[in-house]
């Protein structure tokens, strides 16, 4: 196979990424970082694959980084090694890609899970940050992307108690996007990511860019980003296409130009 720790098949314009460790409920070891970064990266450059889906098996999305290789390594290490500095390369993912969440998504699998464009979940999903309880905190990014996710409060009680969120109470906090019964997460997400990859190309890398400034810069200078991005697609075929697609009353024919 390609790829050790993950399953990677193309449906179309959407590739389904599973992660594939069931003896240890998907625990994020640097063999599956090895395999994400690759995975993702090969997503990015294939001009046929528009959405991807990240998903892991109906008992545990992942169950956090693996512990078991993790506990036995000291600062010098974790720090010469930048453990965990890779997922900024999943991160880097330009085009979009979701995380189909069911089971458990605790430590490293709610961090991954979060680091996704947007989060669908399953009835059966639950979200922790249980670093705490091993004696250290999240090391993917969970504290600060819980924290914009879910505000404060509920940010720091999670961190603080390591306990689990269950799919309802992540929904409403605003966590995942939205809540489907298990038996029909994949059928949805990979429905929900079809549509997606059916939109302008350009526009899609547009939209993301945007939405993901919203975290990283001021309101005024965010508005400034969009709307130049924004002017910027005007110099797109697939802005003239969309707009006279519109105004014929017919589907729009996209060429990512
Ligand atoms: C390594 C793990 C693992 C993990 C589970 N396993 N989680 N191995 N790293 N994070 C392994 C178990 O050791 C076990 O292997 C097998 O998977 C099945 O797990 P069980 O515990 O037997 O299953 P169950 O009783 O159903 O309990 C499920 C669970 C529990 C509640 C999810 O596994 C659990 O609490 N896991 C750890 C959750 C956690 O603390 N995650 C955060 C990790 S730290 P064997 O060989 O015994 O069958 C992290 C932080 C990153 O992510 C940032 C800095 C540290």
């Amino acid at each position: 196979a390609e790829y050790e720790t993950i399953l990677v098949e193309r449906r179309d314009a959407v590739t389904l990424v599973t992660l594939n460790r069931p003896q240890a409920l998907n625990a994020l070891n640097s063999q599956v970082l090895a395999d994400l970064i690759a995975a993702f990266a090969a997503y990015d450059a294939d001009d046929s694959q528009r959405c991807l889906v990240l998903t892991g098996s109906e008992k545990a999305f992942a169950a956090g980084a693996d512990i078991k290789e993790m506990s036995g390594q000291g600062f010098a290490e974790m720090y010469g090694s930048n453990f965990f500095g890779g997922w900024e390369k999943v991160t880097a993912t330009r085009k979009p890609w979701i995380a189909a969440v069911a089971g458990y998504a605790l430590g490293g699998g709610c961090e991954v899970a979060m680091m996704a464009d947007f989060i669908l979940a399953a009835d059966s999903a639950k979200f922790g940050q249980p670093e705490i309880k091993l004696g250290v905190t999240p090391g993917m990014g969970g504290s600060q992307r819980l924290a914009r996710a879910v505000g404060k409060s509920k940010a720091m009680e999670m961190c603080l108690t390591g306990r689990m969120m269950d799919a309802a109470e992540a929904e409403s906090a605003g966590l995942v996007a939205r809540v489907v019964p298990a038996a029909g997460l994949i059928d949805e997400a990979m429905k929900v990511a079809a549509a997606i990859a059916a939109m302008a190309p350009l526009a899609a890398i547009a939209n993301k860019e945007m939405v993901n400034a919203a975290f990283e810069t001021t309101l005024a200078q965010g508005v400034t980003f969009e709307r130049r991005l924004f002017h910027g697609l005007f110099g797109t075929e697939d802005q003239k296409e969309g707009m006279a697609a519109f105004v014929e009353k017919r589907p729009g024919k996209w060429t990512g130009k």
